[in-house]
C-alpha cells in the first residue's frame, strides 16, 4: 500500500506519516529532508541556491545518510530548500529516488508537496493535511523553541506565508491537493485526534 501525504509547512504532515509508517510497519520517507539536503550540500560548496546547474550537481550526488537530521530540520534550511525546489531541474533529479522508495515491496508512507500529484499519482490512500497559518506558525515556534533556535512569533508566521507563496506559486510541481485526495484539516486537533483521523481515511480505503 502507498500512502501519499502532502501539505503545507507545520500541517502536521511529517508527524502523521511518521505515525502512520510505524502503526502500519511500513518505510517512511520526509521527502522534504531531500531537498533541505539539496540545499545544504549548495550552501556547504558556497554556490548560489538558485544557480540550476549546481543545484542538480548536489541533488544527483546526494547521499542522505551524510547528513545530520537534526542540522537540516532548522528554519533557515527550510527556507532554502523551497528555493532549490521551485527549479525543475532539481525536482527532475530527485523523481527517481522518490520513486523507487515508493516502489518498495509491501509499499512506503512518503511525504510532502507533490506525493499525490507528481511522484506517486497512483498511490493507494491521499490525504491532504492543512491548517490555518496562525495555527502553523504557532506549532512552528514552539518547534523551533524547543530546538533552542531564538524565535519571533510574527517571524514564524510571515516566513510560513511567504514559503506557502512560494510552494504554491511555483510553475514545478506547485503544492496542490490532487483531485482524489482527502482533506485533513488538522487545526483544532491534537497529534492523537490527527493522527486518528489520518489512520481512519487509510482504514476506508482498505
Ligand atoms: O516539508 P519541509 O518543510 O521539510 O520541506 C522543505 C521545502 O522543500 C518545502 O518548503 C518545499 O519547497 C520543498 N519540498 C518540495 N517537494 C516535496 C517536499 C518538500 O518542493 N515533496
Amino acid at each position: 500500500m502507498i500512502i501519499a501525504i502532502d501539505g503545507p509547512a507545520a500541517s502536521g504532515k511529517g508527524t502523521i506519516a511518521r505515525r502512520l509508517a510505524a502503526h502500519l510497519a511500513l518505510p517512511h520517507l520526509d521527502t522534504g529532508l531531500i531537498y533541505r539536503a539539496t540545499a545544504r550540500t549548495v550552501l556547504d560548496n558556497g554556490d548560489r541556491l538558485d544557480d540550476p546547474d549546481r543545484a542538480v550537481a548536489a541533488a544527483r550526488g546526494l547521499a542522505l545518510t551524510e547528513y545530520d537530521e537534526d542540522r537540516l530540520r532548522g528554519a533557515e534550511m527550510g527556507e532554502a530548500a523551497s528555493v532549490v525546489a521551485a527549479l525543475p531541474p532539481v525536482r527532475e533529479a530527485l523523481i527517481d529516488l522518490q520513486k523507487t522508495f515508493a516502489a518498495r515491496p509491501g509499499g512506503a508512507v512518503l511525504d510532502g508537496r507533490d506525493i499525490g500529484t507528481v511522484i506517486c499519482p497512483e498511490a493507494d490512500v491521499k490525504i491532504f493535511v492543512t491548517a490555518r497559518p496562525e495555527v502553523r506558525a504557532q506549532r512552528r515556534a514552539l518547534e523551533l523553541h524547543g530546538r533552542g533556535e531564538k524565535v519571533d512569533y510574527d517571524v514564524v508566521l510571515a516566513d510560513i506565508r511567504k514559503r506557502d507563496e512560494r510552494d504554491s506559486g511555483r510553475s514545478a510541481a506547485p503544492l496542490r491537493m490532487a483531485p482524489d485526495a482527502v482533506l485533513l484539516d488538522t487545526s483544532d486537533l491534537d497529534v492523537e485526534a490527527a493522527f486518528a483521523a489520518a489512520l481512519a481515511i487509510v482504514e476506508r480505503a482498505k
